[in-house]
């Protein structure tokens, strides 16, 4: 009772003070000037708003019919900031005040990212982790630490191959899909439905070329095609054509196959699918897809990964076009869906330095998921998303507020006095173009003389390596929709797929059916 008499004039509370106060930047402040970040009433009326919300947001408690699992790989919590501070001044915004789509979830958490053997993980292991819910080996996918990098014969066996959600909700009647930038075989994606001792065996090529036999290693492209789980998977899009095409044949963009085995594993998919599978190459024939009359969807955009999207390579569709037709195919289930989308570039410009395709691939992520919430219902619908690993970039200095984000720092370093990034690295490639050396003095070049505006601009790092690494921090998980604030606290990575599990009533965890024996659940 007192309780109930507390909320009541909690209530009564705040609608008073949301009449009296026009609440968040949108509607009293202007996003567009740094002034008013010297007013007072504006920090006071900012935190009142989230006091607000955060008081007005009861906990979802509802059974979770979808579940939609956005990975930004290589994603860290500094790669956010900038993204959103990047996002935020190209909008003309004041960047630092901005928020990415997945930023307005109410709950965050964080998931530690180590391996079983590496403090500093891999897109392999971690896949096992937030897929399967079981820690593994560096490189290893969709297999348990019992399985050694290259260990074939132990990757064969049923005790030692991991489930993913996928399989569960398969399992549980849902359908099940797949969204990436990168190659569909590719680490992240294959955790999806891959069970393989090494990432790199991606078609019976690299399995060959890695000294193995694709007899007793299968590839994973095949495990796409023929695999328990590939083969029931309603939607994939991505790239990597090469894997699937024999090398006697040329994909539609021209570009030579890679099997050796002479099948054609796109025309097999295509011709073992019930219903109506429809296969698509380019953006113009995806953007034609009619969802209502598709039961299968394989879209295919490159014979490698996407293009980036700042290159904008003709007719390669955007994430979240991929994400708009996955979620419509997958909709259709009665039943509800688990779809997996990757933002898989992220990583990649960071493994380069190339922080403003890093920042652009973020912000088209974020993107992805704009469009995901605005095509589902959070009463029935959990997006969690998350990275997999860090990287080693970071935001450094003091530059001033609304110093661009990918420039020069406003200051200069104290000690040669010279500019440094408002970006960079700890680590990475081409470190020959920032030092010069006179008289056997090494000297940092002066930046000023180098051209970041450029989409290719690599970013400064300390220690020179062929491409910069992954990092070792935690990285943000955020979650919206059904039990959404089970996913706050510090966790193991592999806790993901169990609250994504408990959630929609999926796995062999227990979930929220076995608590609520009314639920309709039917495994
Ligand atoms: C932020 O910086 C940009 C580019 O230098 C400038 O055009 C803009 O006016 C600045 N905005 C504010 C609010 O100071
Ligand atoms: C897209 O692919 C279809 C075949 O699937 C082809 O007919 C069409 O010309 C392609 N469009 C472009 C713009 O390449
Ligand atoms: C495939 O990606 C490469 C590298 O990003 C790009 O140069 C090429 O134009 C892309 N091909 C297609 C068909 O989009």
């Amino acid at each position: 009772m007192r309780a109930l008499r507390f909320w009541l004039a909690l209530a009564l509370q705040l609608t008073a003070c949301s009449s009296q106060y026009k609440y968040g930047p949108e509607n009293s402040w202007n996003l567009h000037s740094t002034s008013e970040l010297k007013n007072k009433e504006f920090w006071f009326h900012d935190a009142q708003r989230v006091l607000y919300e955060k008081l007005s947001t009861p906990p979802n408690q509802y059974k979770a019919k979808n579940v939609i699992f956005f990975l930004g790989d290589g994603m860290s919590v500094p790669t956010v900031t900038a993204g959103r501070i990047y996002d935020g001044q190209l909008r003309g915004v004041v960047g630092e005040r901005n928020e990415l789509e997945f930023e307005k979830f109410n709950y965050v958490g964080l998931s530690k990212t180590y391996c079983v053997n590496k403090q500093v993980a891999d897109s392999a292991c971690t896949s096992s982790a937030y897929l399967s819910g079981i820690k593994a080996n560096y490189l290893t996918i969709g297999v348990t630490a019992d399985v050694e990098l290259n260990d074939c014969k132990a990757s064969r066996l049923p005790q030692n191959r991991l489930s993913s959600i996928a399989a569960w909700a398969l399992r549980g009647r849902k359908s099940a899909g797949l969204v990436t930038t990168t190659r569909v075989t590719h680490a992240s994606p294959a955790g999806v439905y891959a069970h393989t001792s090494n990432r790199d065996f991606e078609s019976d090529y690299d399995v060959t070329k890695l000294g193995q036999s694709p007899g007793n290693c299968p590839d994973i492209a095949r495990q796409l095609i023929d695999g328990e789980v590939g083969k029931r998977l309603r939607v994939v899009m991505g790239g990597g054509t090469k894997k699937f095409l024999p090398n006697t044949a040329t994909d539609a963009y021209g570009n030579q196959g890679q099997r050796l085995d002479g099948r054609d594993l796109i025309e097999e998919w295509q011709q073992t699918k019930p219903g109506n599978a429809r296969v698509v190459f380019n953006r113009t024939d995806l953007l034609n897809t009619d969802a209502q009359s598709t039961d299968f969807l394989l879209g295919l955009f490159n014979a490698s990964h996407l293009a980036y999207h700042l290159d904008d390579s003709v007719d390669t569709p955007t994430l979240p076009e991929m994400t708009e037709a996955a979620i419509n195919v997958l909709a259709r289930d009665p039943n509800g869906y688990f779809l997996f989308v990757e933002g898989g570039r992220i990583d990649h410009a960071h493994h380069e330095t190339k922080a403003k395709k890093a920042l652009d691939e973020t912000v088209q992520f974020s993107e992805a998921v704009r469009k995901a919430r605005q095509l589902t219902n959070p009463w029935d619908t959990l997006i969690v998303v998350s990275a997999d690993h860090g990287h080693t970039v970071t935001i450094s200095g003091y530059p001033d507020v609304n110093n661009s984000i990918v420039g020069l720092n406003s200051e200069l370093s104290n000690v040669d006095q010279l500019p440094y990034t408002a970006i960079s690295y700890a680590n990475g490639p081409g470190y020959e173009r920032f030092y010069t050396s006179t008289d056997g003095q090494v000297e940092r070049v002066d930046l000023r003389t180098l051209d970041f505006s450029n989409r290719d601009a690599i970013y400064p790092h300390g220690v020179p390596m062929a491409e910069e690494t992954h990092g070792g921090g935690d990285v943000a998980v955020y979650a919206h929709g059904p039990w959404s604030h089970l996913f706050t606290g510090v966790y193991e990575q592999s806790t993901l797929p169990h609250l994504m599990g408990f959630a929609s009533c999926l796995g062999p965890g227990i979930t929220y059916c076995d608590l609520q024996p009314k639920a309709v659940y039917n495994p």
